[in-house]
């Protein structure tokens, strides 16, 4: 959600910067814009659209600059016009703010500004902090900057230029990413690895209440309560500048997606992890599984394969976990946070305010050194490495594999299973990712998207195990191809849904290889009879998965689905990987 990169350095800055937001547009935007210092002012350049289309106009190459902020704006406040984009700047051009995230106290901000004289251009509850630059500067940045923080309320990573001191980028973060890249000669910053990703892979992590600068030779960093420099810790990359790319596929999603095999190995790395996470649930009175979208889908999952050992667990949205589920925690219950970006707003409160209450929290991450991964007591990663498209694919994956392996650890430790089954359970899990590239080999699936592209509802069913499954097969088609879309525990349909059946509607029933098969062939009767076009995922359906584990089944049976969703919205001439209205982290509440 909004990318901000920003670069200082012997380059040129328009240059960089385009190229830095080109590669943050995966995390969904609807305007975009850049501020370089040149001539002695800041140059200011920005609209809505996308990014290709700012560049077009812009002709980076045409400037020359050595320092620059560009931002990708996902409008929360103000709608997506060429006004209300970022960047910002004050009364007297002296100031230009990117911001990301929320300034909740914007509105009385605005009200004492403007009583002060200042004239405000946009809707954004961003333009305030211009304005409190200007209005606080007396000659020293840093102390405007910090007093400028300081009556902020809300959520905000902040990059900020200065005409006075053409030399330097300030920077913040209070609950929406900021890192900074470091390189020779040179800095960058920005919301998200993959930006700079070409240029360094030398990191440091900005941390909430955290603020400072980056020159071309040097970064420091304060502590924004007490104003005491701080002396922050370098991290490395482990991801190569190959896997943030498309290697020849039209997108990263169908990229992604191929990717899942790999993503089953991946995330079995984390073996390790999981077993001391494991060991720390053993004997909690519940485990909750907290996450949002297709995050809380892998729990939901994750809550099944524990009831089916035996052991109590919930999962429940982050969005609301946080508000209410939150009050009826205590030390006696484990909480695993589920997230691919490891930066989602509501994840975060939830499992801060679990921590105020004393649980045990856990999290199954993808993102290295992400917020969540450093909130968290102990973590797993999923190393699925980047994903970029914004439909979650292959990171769900790695997520039901880690899920599992979880699942597993803690019926052996808690005696819900037995040492031969855990044993063959665990090798039948690694076998999954050959199972996978077997799904990912029929060609069938697209020629059952060419039939459903022009109709307009689907239902998915499943059972059990399966219906997060089915919850996560419509999400993903609703998510890229704008289409009507419902997952549905199958035994529900008959309690309103079938209403609407009629030849027109597809449904797509997940039969769970033996699992339940007698109730699931019922319902699918029951679709038939109201005439829907009924697809079964099944060993023996129109579409094909392997045989496995009836605990492994959620895996090879979404991979089919993602296809699927893809090829539907390829036909429909939509871009699968940028679907409108969505962000790939949702960094605000
Ligand atoms: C996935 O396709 C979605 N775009 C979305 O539901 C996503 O899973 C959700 O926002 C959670 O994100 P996270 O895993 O990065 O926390
Ligand atoms: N709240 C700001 C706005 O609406 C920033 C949004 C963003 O994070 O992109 O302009």
């Amino acid at each position: 959600m909004c990318g901000i990169a920003g670069y200082i350095g012997e380059r040129n800055s328009p240059e960089v910067l385009f190229d830095m937001l080109e590669r943050l547009e995966y995390r969904g935007y609807d305007s975009a814009g850049v501020m370089f210092i040149a001539g002695r002012k800041i140059n200011i350049i920005k609209d809505k659209g996308k990014v290709s289309e700012v560049r077009s106009r812009v002709k980076p190459e045409r400037y020359k600059s050595d320092i620059g902020v560009a931002h990708t704006r996902w409008a929360t406040h103000g709608v997506p016009s060429k006004v209300n984009a970022h960047p910002h700047a004050d009364c007297k051009n002296l100031f230009a703010v990117s911001h990301n995230g929320i300034i909740e106290n914007y509105v009385s901000l605005r009200r004492e500004l403007t009583l002060k004289g200042h004239k405000f251009q946009s809707d954004t509850d961003t333009e305030v902090i211009s304005h409190l630059m200007e209005e606080n500067y007396k000659g020293d940045l840093l102390t405007a900057f910090r007093e400028s923080l300081d009556v902020l309320e809300g959520s905000y990573a902040l990059a900020v230029l200065c005409v006075k001191e053409p030399n330097r980028i300030l920077i913040a973060r209070k609950e929406s990413p900021l890192i900074v890249g470091l390189g020779k000669q040179e800095n960058f910053i920005a919301s998200d690895a993959p930006a700079f990703m070409p240029y360094t892979k030398e990191i440091i992590i900005l941390n909430d209440f955290e603020y400072g600068f980056v020159e071309k030779d040097r970064v420091e960093v304060f502590d924004l309560v007490s104003g005491k420099k701080l002396k922050k810790q370098k991290s490395k990359i482990t991801w190569d500048v190959k896997e943030a790319e498309k290697a020849g596929y039209h997108h990263f999603m169908l990229k992604e997606i191929m990717e899942e095999p790999d993503a089953v190995s991946n995330a079995l790395k984390a073996s390790g992890e999981l077993k001391k996470i494991a060991s720390r649930l053993k004997g909690k009175k519940r485990v909750y599984f907290v996450a949002c979208g297709t995050a809380y889908h892998a729990g939901l999952t994750g809550k099944y394969l524990l009831e089916n050992f035996g052991i109590q667990s919930e999962a429940v949205v982050a969005s609301e976990f946080r508000y209410s589920t939150v009050d009826t925690v205590d030390k006696d219950c484990g909480i695993v946070l589920i997230s691919q970006s490891g930066e989602t707003a509501d994840t975060i409160a939830a499992g801060k305010r679990a921590r105020e209450k004393g649980a045990y929290v856990a999290g199954i991450v993808n993102v290295v050194g992400s917020t969540i991964a450093r909130l968290v007591e102990d973590v797993a990663y999923t190393y699925s490495g980047p994903e970029i498209a914004v439909a979650s694919t292959k990171a769900y994956i790695g997520q039901l594999v880690s899920l599992t392996q979880l699942a597993l650890y803690l019926s052996l430790s808690s005696r819900k299973i037995s040492v031969k089954e855990f044993e063959r359970l665990q090798k039948e899990l690694k076998g999954v990712s050959g199972k996978i590239k077997a799904v990912l080999s029929d060609g069938k699936i697209r020629e059952i998207a060419e039939e459903c592209a022009v109709k307009k509802t689907f239902f998915y069913i499943g059972r059990t195990l399966n219906y997060p499954t089915a919850l996560e097969g419509a999400l993903k088609l609703k998510e890229i191809s704008y289409l009507h879309a419902e997952g549905y525990p199958a035994g529900e349909l008959k309690h309103g849904p079938l209403a609407i059946l009629e030849e027109d509607v597809v449904v797509i029933a997940i039969k769970t290889g033996r699992h339940l098969e007698d109730k699931m062939d019922s319902n699918i009767q029951e679709t038939k009879a109201r005439n829907a076009r009924t697809l079964i995922v099944a060993e023996d359906g129109e579409i094909k998965v392997p045989r496995v584990d009836v605990l492994l089944t959620p895996l090879v049976n979404i991979v089919p689905l993602h296809l699927f969703a893809y090829y539907i919205s390829v036909l429909k001439g939509l871009d699968p990987d940028k679907p409108r209205n969505l962000a790939k982290s949702v960094t605000v509440e």
